[in-house]
């Protein structure tokens, strides 16, 4: 078990407020709220944001990139993107000064999947991870070649890329890209080869740095060439606008479990 370490005196952080103190070579974001103070990672669990530069309200702190928010108390993540907790660390007030030792990384606090977790985007609701797990979602793979074939059928229109680009998932979160609010535009030119079309799919990440980017695209191309009259396949990475949650569907939200 990690020794405290004293990080501040007494009096030295306004309640509320926080700052950023260093503990055996890691940074930590320290709180004070309501008389009691708190330690947490400084870093947000869905792409690295600094937690200690976001904004506080009451008992969550909000990572200042995409928004996720996060349970000062317990580390829990609260919001979408991000899908588990940051680790909380031990704090104490003893001789005039605030102590913090370090904590063990969470155990299992992911949502909707393993430790690995690391990208997009979810729920979150409960800082325990007996809380906040949920039954591991049913992967993508099960619904397999049969389904694209079905959605390849009938004219080429962007509601039909739409519905077949409800098979490509994010390997995270098990939700499509559609619904998750990833695709921005699909449009048409025509192709070299008589009756074929070059399709063009404008889509986001939830953020710059997602590691499942590579294979979003790669799943988006290969299941819009399924369609007997696509020709060609381009995606092209848009980040501006930024994805936020709110671009969710109300079906994703219920995958997700956020109301
Ligand atoms: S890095 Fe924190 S929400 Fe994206």
């Amino acid at each position: 078990m990690q020794a405290f370490q004293r990080v501040l005196e007494v009096g030295e952080l306004a309640d509320p407020g926080k700052t950023l103190v260093e503990v055996d070579g890691e940074m930590l974001a320290l709180f004070h709220v309501g008389g009691t103070y708190y330690a947490l990672d400084d870093v947000c669990t869905h792409d690295g944001g600094p937690l200690a530069d976001g904004e506080l309200a009451d008992h969550t702190i909000a990572c200042p990139r995409h928004g996720a928010k996060f349970d000062i108390r317990t580390g829990g993540a609260l919001t979408m993107p991000a899908v588990r907790a940051t680790r909380a660390h031990r704090v104490k007030v003893e001789d005039g000064g605030v102590w913090v030792a370090l904590g063990e990384p969470p155990a299992s606090a992911a949502i909707g999947g393993g430790p690995a977790l690391s990208s997009s985007a979810l729920p979150i609701a409960s800082a325990t991870p007996a809380a906040t797990a949920q039954p591991a979602p049913t992967p993508v793979a099960g619904n397999g070649a049969a389904t694209e074939a079905a959605l390849a059928q009938g004219p080429l229109s962007e509601d039909r890329v739409r519905e077949m680009l409800k098979e490509v998932k994010d390997p995270e979160l098990f939700v499509n890209i559609v619904d998750l609010g990833l695709i921005y535009g699909v449009s048409f030119s025509e192709a070299e080869e008589a009756g074929k079309q070059c399709v063009s799919v404008d889509m986001t990440m939830t953020s710059p740095a997602c590691p499942a980017g590579p294979q979003l695209i790669a799943d988006t191309k290969r299941v819009v060439s399924t369609h007997p009259d696509v020709a060609a396949v381009e995606v092209r990475i848009v980040m501006d606008p930024p994805w936020t949650p709110e671009r969710m569907t109300d079906d994703a939200r219920d995958q997700l479990g956020i109301f």
